[in-house]
């Protein structure tokens, strides 16, 4: 009750909507057409809903992966991706992120095709960021990879104990793992990225000094930190929810991350998002590098400045609905100006660093204006740098927007995510009641 109350007070502060709610008005090509013309670029997505096995505390959209499930989802999306060409005609793709689910698993099973139809037909003006998984990466495997153009590869290592690696129910040893992430680091890859999950169950301090220390040694360019996030609607996120105590929580991650800061810092990383830290001088790895996006695919999520929806979840209501000529998307919601603005100041800190001058160009208002006196309050208790034009983010305020997330974004990703996964046109979801 006081959580939903500090919520809802947060959000009413900063958007001046008392709620949030997304329902079934997918926006026609005209409406699309209309929205682009103001758009100069756009960043997009592509989500591979299949994996060899599931992971039990995963929130992702996935499946496992079935041949011939593949096959038609190949021809989806491509139709999919055909109905916008005509809306992006004079648009630059400036970012192309292909998440999952495991991406690798369509590897020789379509993704090549789904890659070669977009930089045919679009304005494609970078190159290629794709999550993989260990397992998945031999020798011929990475070869194909470099083929279809990734120079950004992420690989969910995820833990760096063998006892860890289980209970994770992860299907490889430490020791296989390193060997994997080893070979990838031999290509020619602009960045690899790893991802690791810390605050698992029963890990020690120095399990995460051991973990640190060993992506350091392995050399990959960036690591992403995860704390273990418990979505109610995941099979391990129910167990864990009876035990958890948040405060005890909150404190316990902010030691675990101490460590793996110090480790990094001393090491020639620096913060690159609240998650990620990345070698200087290397190009970072990251889903989304421009404010607005397109994403294709069963669960591919859109923004479009005053408008974000989302595609229904279910791979198979997913292709019939492309197939049929229907729009996939299942959930939508208009944003008032108010809202965009908190939005792009989200997402901003995020990054860890931003101009208060981008806001400027984006809603033609003074940034100081809208949120000079809430930046002065973040600075003045050391959560942030306020230069003249530059917001930098502290590590202590980084770790602020972690505690953040576990109490405000998981919550709607558990209500958004949890309910497209079990109902493949929800028609409503109330992120946020009266
Ligand atoms: C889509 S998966 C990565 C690719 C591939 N499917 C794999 O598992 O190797 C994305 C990443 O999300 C992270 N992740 C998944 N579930 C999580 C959870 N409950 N809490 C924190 N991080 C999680 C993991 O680090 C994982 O590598
Ligand atoms: S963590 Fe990766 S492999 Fe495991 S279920 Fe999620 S997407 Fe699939």
């Amino acid at each position: 009750m006081v959580k939903e109350y500090i919520q809802r007070s947060i959000y009413r502060h900063f958007t001046g909507e008392n709620q949030l709610i997304m329902n079934d008005a997918p926006p026609s090509v005209n409406e699309l057409s209309q929205k682009f013309q103001d758009i100069r670029e756009t960043g997009i997505y592509l989500h591979i809903p299949f994996c060899t096995r599931i992971c039990p505390y995963c929130p992702y959209n996935k499946e496992l992966f079935r041949e011939e499930a593949c096959l038609k989802y190949l021809n989806a999306v491509i139709k999919e991706i055909d109905k916008y060409i005509p809306v992006l005609k004079n648009i630059q793709v400036t970012s192309f992120y292909i998440g999952g689910g495991t991406p690798t698993t369509m590897l020789t099973k379509g993704i090549e095709t789904i890659i070669n139809h977009i930089y045919r037909n679009l304005n494609m003006k970078c190159h290629v960021h794709m999550e993989s998984h260990p397992n998945h990466l031999t020798a011929e495997n990475l070869k194909i990879i470099e083929s279809i153009g990734v120079k950004y590869l992420s690989i969910g290592v995820e833990a760096f104990q063998d006892h860890h690696l289980k209970a994770l129910t992860r299907p490889y040893t430490v020791k296989e793992v390193k060997n994997n992430v080893s070979r990838a680091l031999s290509r020619n890859f602009d960045c690899v990225n790893i991802d690791l999950i810390f605050d698992l169950p029963r890990q020690s301090e120095s399990e995460i000094e051991q973990a640190g220390l060993e992506i350091v040694k392995l050399g990959v360019q960036q690591a992403a930190t995860y704390p273990l996030f418990r979505f109610s609607y995941t099979s391990r996120g129910k167990q864990f929810d009876k035990r958890r105590n948040e405060i005890t929580t909150a404190f316990r991650r902010r030691r675990l991350l101490k460590i793996l800061e110090e480790i990094f810092y001393g090491s020639g990383y620096y913060r690159s998002s609240v998650w990620a830290f990345t070698k200087k001088g290397t190009d970072k790895y990251c889903s989304v590098t421009v404010p607005v996006y397109l994403g294709f695919g069963a669960s591919g999520s859109s923004y479009l400045n005053d408008i974000f929806y989302v595609n229904t979840f279910n791979v198979n209501e997913y292709i019939k609905a492309v197939d049929e000529g229907k729009s996939p998307v299942s959930l939508s919601i208009n944003l008032s100006e108010r809202m965009q603005m908190a939005g792009w100041l989200y997402w901003r800190i995020y990054e860890t660093r931003f101009r208060k001058s981008d806001f400027h160009k984006r809603f033609n208002m003074c940034f100081d204006d809208k949120y000079g006196s809430f930046v002065k309050f973040l600075n003045r208790i050391g959560y942030l740098k306020n230069g003249n034009d530059q917001i930098k983010l502290t590590d202590k305020g980084a770790y602020w927007v972690h505690a953040f997330e576990d109490f405000f974004s998981i919550e709607y990703i558990n209500k958004l995510w949890g309910t497209s996964i079990q109902n493949p046109w929800p028609g409503e979801v109330a992120l946020m009641k009266r």
